[in-house]
């Protein structure tokens, strides 16, 4: 089955993702007007979101007067989608092969939902059967080089671990897998998309909310991921429980090290790909 790996990994992240909804919003935030812009979302366009999440750009298409539909592997994702933007439709599958309607969408969208492909050709291909002709792709994915939201917190406690997770291979489904410039242009071309763009955006990953210094956050972040998820469940057996206490501590430890002007935040570095569907 494609992407059998990812969808078991996204339904146990859902969960996380969903249950700490306003950390991801709140960090993501900076990363959803640059897409709303580049895609042109306007009153009366049809617009799909690959990899929609619990709905964030769902929720801003609906409110610009778009007619919204969302796509995602994972069931706790959609269930919330569907909770939080009622007037959208968000269906449950696989963006890379699913059959997604169309060709009826003026606009293909994503916020870091593209990049966990096991075949990004195919699925980039699939994706553009459900676009109108002369529609519009705008997404938005991590860019490569130093990039603190996968170090910061992660590699103290990867370290921690026996066998941690291996470093993302940037050709591998992940979170940096759209990372370099050129793959993304040559699969989207081998996909049959048109006038591919990439513009450099970096925007300010803030973990505060309502005044907190962000440590706590990003801890939580940290712990949902998949170095955090290994640790919970491997430390704990090993260490014992006031053992994971203190590599807990330690972690914080670090965290507060890294808050400017009493605040954890830093960059988030990406790119906004935009292209065209030539029909
Ligand atoms: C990093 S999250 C981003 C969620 C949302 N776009 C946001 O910005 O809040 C990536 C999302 O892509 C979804 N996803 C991963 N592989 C997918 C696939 N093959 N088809 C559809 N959705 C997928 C995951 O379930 C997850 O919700």
């Amino acid at each position: 089955m494609a992407n059998e790996e990812q969808q078991q990994s996204w339904a146990t992240q859902g969960v996380d993702w969903v249950d700490n909804a306003a950390i991801f919003e709140a960090v993501l935030a900076p990363f959803a007007e640059p897409v709303i812009q580049a895609a042109d979302i306007r009153p009366g366009v049809r617009v799909l979101d690959i990899g929609c999440g619990s709905g964030t750009l769902l929720e801003r298409s609906a409110a610009l007067g778009a007619t919204p539909v969302g796509v995602d592997i994972s069931q706790p994702m959609v269930d919330a989608a569907r909770r939080r933007v009622p007037e959208a439709t968000v269906v449950l599958g696989d963006a890379q092969i699913m059959d997604l309607g169309g060709p009826v969408f003026d606009r293909v969208i994503s916020r870091f939902g593209v990049m966990f492909f096991d075949d990004p050709v195919a699925a980039f291909i699939n994706i553009r059967r459900a676009a109108a002709p002369g529609a519009r792709l705008a997404f938005v994915c991590w860019r490569e080089g130093d990039n603190p939201m996968f170090s910061v917190g992660v590699d103290m406690l990867a370290a921690q671990l026996e066998s941690p997770p291996a470093a993302a291979d940037p050709t591998e489904p992940g979170p940096l897998a759209f990372g370099n410039a050129e793959r993304v242009r040559t699969i989207l071309a081998d996909a049959g998309w048109a006038d591919v763009e990439l513009a450099a955006f970096d925007g300010v990953c803030n973990f505060s909310i309502d005044g907190s210094d962000g440590v706590e956050e990003r801890l939580t972040m940290i712990l949902s991921n998949r170095t955090g998820q290994q640790a919970r469940t491997e430390l704990p057996v090993r260490l014992g429980e006031d053992g994971w206490a203190a590599v807990v501590d330690k972690l914080r430890d670090e965290l507060r090290r890294h808050r400017v002007d009493g605040v954890l935040k830093f960059p988030g570095h990406t790119w906004v790909v935009t292209a065209t569907n030539p029909g």
